[in-house]
């Protein structure tokens, strides 16, 4: 294999995300972020397991109508909507707006009065919440995303031809253990309906992947249980969650081949086929990528291969930048030229926002299958039909 490949695992997706749906009381909406991952693939895997679809762009909202022609509820969010973007989402019938601005919803109410139709919105509000150690925080202090509390209550007494407010949305974080999410869960429900009678409430996604250890997976039961205690309370209450990563991450893999070891003033350093160009995730969090190592036994060249020794061992790409560093310095097994490297957790927030063109290297080709098929060779990369977006 000298090009590297993603490979989506869909039948691990279909059990996954059929695990979170019974995990989750039945009044629990679900809706996919589809911001991690918009493969159509993945798309069409979860359209089964979610009532609907959670979108952040016009370009978004046309890939999902032409992946998922027959009708699946979107909605429409980001902090920056454009008119154009605002008319897309009219002329789609989108299920619910959210509303991140005074500004945004009278441009909204505008268009909407001018197409003669109603826009069903969802005010996004920034509340403050004690979020220690989650690893994103988007609300409760100054940012672009949503309003001020008090800003969403004036924007809630106004009455705009063409609005109706359902009630709120709040994304105001991410990386959040199951009890803290579903602790932010019920804030936004009590803010929401005490302040603006809401009816609906959108907790937003954010719930934590754990990249350190592939097998700590978010407790989606618990999540599920402790959300019981506020829909009890309020009976007539539509709940909707929109998580992306901890959905899809899981089932992708990034799997390319090592080109050359290298042992620098005193470290190993494994120079991989693709990088970071590819596989953007563990430069954009910061973190090591999870691996496995899959040797190769048919060496079969008349020069020597060059192997890690002791100590540490950092894997990076084929970019001229110290940047393209996809698991920093970890302990591992011994790592040869020609051994295959799978990288887990591929499959959130991974090709769709890796910097792709830079250096002009082959893009990966995309596989369906399992890992145990790819790397036996029965999936032959290239050779299925072309899968994901490219
Ligand atoms: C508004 C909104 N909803 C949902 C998500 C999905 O978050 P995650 O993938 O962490 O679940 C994001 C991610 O940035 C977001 O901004």
């Amino acid at each position: 294999m000298n090009r590297p490949t993603y490979l989506y695992d869909l039948d691990a997706l279909t059990t996954h995300a059929a695990a979170i749906r019974a995990a989750l009381p039945s009044r629990v909406e679900l809706l996919y972020a589809m911001k991690a991952n918009p493969a159509p693939e993945l798309l069409r895997t979860l359209a089964p397991h979610v009532d609907g679809f959670e979108a952040a762009s016009a370009g978004e909202l046309r890939h999902l109508a032409r992946t998922l022609p027959r009708v699946h509820p979107a909605v429409l969010g980001g902090p920056g909507k454009t008119d154009a973007e605002l008319n897309a989402g009219l002329a789609a019938g989108v299920h619910r707006f959210h509303v991140e601005s005074p500004h945004e919803l009278r441009r909204l109410s505008a268009l909407a009065t001018a197409a003669d139709t109603v826009a069903n919105v969802l005010l996004r509000v920034n509340l403050p919440v004690d979020l220690e150690g989650a690893a994103l925080i988007m609300g409760g202090a100054a940012t672009p995303f949503g309003m001020d509390p008090e800003q969403a209550r004036d924007c809630a007494r106004l009455d705009l031809p063409g609005i109706r407010i359902h009630g709120v949305h709040a994304h105001l974080a991410s990386g959040l253990t199951a009890p803290a999410a579903a602790m932010v869960a019920r804030r936004i429900v009590d803010w929401a309906v005490s302040q603006l009678g809401a009816s609906e409430v959108n907790v937003g996604g954010g719930m934590a992947v754990d990249y350190t250890n592939p097998a700590n997976i978010f407790d989606w039961a618990r999540y599920g249980s402790d959300l019981q205690a506020p829909l009890a309370e309020h009976p007539e209450l539509v709940l909707r969650i929109e998580p992306g990563r901890a959905v899809t991450a899981y089932c992708g893999w990034y799997v390319t081949e090592v080109i050359d070891v290298k042992f620098s003033r005193g470290e190993w350093f494994a120079v991989v086929a693709g990088g970071t160009h590819h596989l953007r995730t563990p430069a954009a969090k910061g973190h090591s990528q999870p691996f496995l190592i899959f040797p190769r036994t048919d060496w079969g060249h008349p020069y020597p291969r060059p192997r890690t020794g002791h100590g540490p061992v950092t894997i990076v790409g084929q970019l001229c930048t110290p940047k393209d560093i996809l698991a920093r310095p970890v302990e591992t097994d011994p790592i040869s030229a020609g051994d295959v490297i799978a990288f887990a957790m591929a499959g959130a927030y991974a090709w769709n926002i890796s910097h792709r063109d830079f250096l002009m290297h082959d893009p990966p080709t995309f596989e369906v299958g399992t890992l145990g098929e790819l790397t036996s060779g029965k999936i032959q990369p290239g050779t299925q039909a072309p899968v994901g977006i490219t």
